[in-house]
Protein backbone atom coordinates (compact mmCIF):
# COMPACT_ATOMS: atom_id res chain seq x y z
CA UNK A 1 0.00 0.00 0.00
CA UNK A 2 2.65 2.50 -1.03
CA UNK A 3 2.40 5.35 -3.33
CA UNK A 4 2.14 9.25 -2.84
CA UNK A 5 0.83 10.81 -0.20
CA UNK A 6 -0.15 14.54 0.65
CA UNK A 7 1.57 15.56 3.39
CA UNK A 8 1.59 19.43 3.35
CA UNK A 9 1.15 22.69 1.26
CA UNK A 10 4.67 24.27 0.46
CA UNK A 11 3.36 27.45 2.81
CA UNK A 12 3.00 25.67 5.84
CA UNK A 13 6.68 25.39 6.17
CA UNK A 14 9.33 28.26 5.69
CA UNK A 15 13.11 27.70 4.95
CA UNK A 16 14.98 26.23 7.46
CA UNK A 17 11.49 24.91 8.95
CA UNK A 18 10.57 21.23 10.27
CA UNK A 19 7.25 19.73 10.98
CA UNK A 20 6.40 16.39 11.65
CA UNK A 21 3.54 14.41 9.69
CA UNK A 22 2.28 11.03 9.94
CA UNK A 23 0.27 9.03 7.25
CA UNK A 24 -0.42 5.57 7.20
CA UNK A 25 1.50 5.06 10.58
CA UNK A 26 4.38 6.75 9.64
CA UNK A 27 5.52 9.27 11.73
CA UNK A 28 8.21 11.65 9.34
CA UNK A 29 9.73 14.75 9.91
CA UNK A 30 9.54 16.68 7.08
CA UNK A 31 11.75 19.89 6.33
CA UNK A 32 12.31 22.71 4.13
CA UNK A 33 16.03 23.01 3.22
CA UNK A 34 16.25 26.54 1.46
CA UNK A 35 13.28 25.77 -0.96
CA UNK A 36 13.90 21.74 -1.28
CA UNK A 37 11.56 19.60 1.10
CA UNK A 38 12.86 16.42 2.79
CA UNK A 39 11.62 13.60 4.33
CA UNK A 40 12.68 11.35 7.21
CA UNK A 41 11.93 8.65 9.84
CA UNK A 42 10.81 11.79 12.76
CA UNK A 43 12.40 9.12 15.61
CA UNK A 44 15.83 9.19 16.28
CA UNK A 45 17.48 5.97 16.24
CA UNK A 46 19.00 6.95 19.76
CA UNK A 47 16.08 7.01 22.14
CA UNK A 48 13.34 7.95 19.52
CA UNK A 49 13.78 11.94 20.02
CA UNK A 50 11.28 13.79 17.61
CA UNK A 51 13.75 14.84 14.79
CA UNK A 52 11.16 17.18 13.46
CA UNK A 53 11.55 19.60 16.46
CA UNK A 54 15.60 19.82 15.82
CA UNK A 55 17.25 23.00 14.44
CA UNK A 56 17.96 22.19 11.12
CA UNK A 57 21.62 23.62 9.88
CA UNK A 58 22.01 23.56 5.91
CA UNK A 59 20.74 19.75 5.55
CA UNK A 60 22.00 18.87 9.17
CA UNK A 61 19.28 18.69 11.89
CA UNK A 62 19.88 18.12 15.41
CA UNK A 63 17.95 15.89 17.49
CA UNK A 64 16.09 18.18 20.62
CA UNK A 65 16.75 15.24 23.02
CA UNK A 66 20.84 14.55 22.91
CA UNK A 67 22.44 16.27 20.42
CA UNK A 68 23.00 13.24 17.58
CA UNK A 69 23.37 14.73 14.33
CA UNK A 70 21.24 13.57 11.25
CA UNK A 71 21.88 14.59 7.35
CA UNK A 72 18.23 14.76 5.92
CA UNK A 73 19.12 14.06 2.51
CA UNK A 74 20.71 10.57 3.49
CA UNK A 75 19.26 9.42 7.11
CA UNK A 76 22.65 8.92 8.42
CA UNK A 77 24.06 10.16 11.62
CA UNK A 78 27.16 12.56 10.88
CA UNK A 79 29.11 10.69 13.18
CA UNK A 80 28.35 7.08 11.77
CA UNK A 81 26.78 6.91 8.08
CA UNK A 82 26.05 3.10 8.69
CA UNK A 83 23.37 4.61 11.30
CA UNK A 84 20.58 6.56 10.86
CA UNK A 85 17.02 7.12 10.02
CA UNK A 86 14.76 5.63 6.90
CA UNK A 87 14.69 8.30 4.12
CA UNK A 88 11.66 9.28 2.26
CA UNK A 89 11.43 10.77 -1.64
CA UNK A 90 9.38 13.83 -1.62
CA UNK A 91 7.61 15.30 -4.22
CA UNK A 92 6.34 19.24 -5.03
CA UNK A 93 3.12 19.39 -7.25
CA UNK A 94 2.26 23.13 -7.14
CA UNK A 95 1.73 24.00 -3.98
CA UNK A 96 0.98 21.02 -2.33
CA UNK A 97 4.15 18.38 -1.07
CA UNK A 98 3.70 14.76 -1.93
CA UNK A 99 5.73 11.95 0.33
CA UNK A 100 6.28 8.71 -1.27
CA UNK A 101 5.76 5.32 1.13
CA UNK A 102 6.67 2.32 0.86
S1 LIG B 1 17.10 10.64 21.30
FE1 LIG B 1 18.09 11.72 19.72
S2 LIG B 1 20.07 12.03 20.43
FE2 LIG B 1 19.13 10.89 22.00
Amino acid sequence: MGGLVKVALVSDLAPGQGKTVERRGVAMALFNVDGTFRAIGNACCHHGGPLAEGELTGTIVTCPWHGWRFDVVTGSTLRNAEIGVPTYRVEVRGDEVFVELP
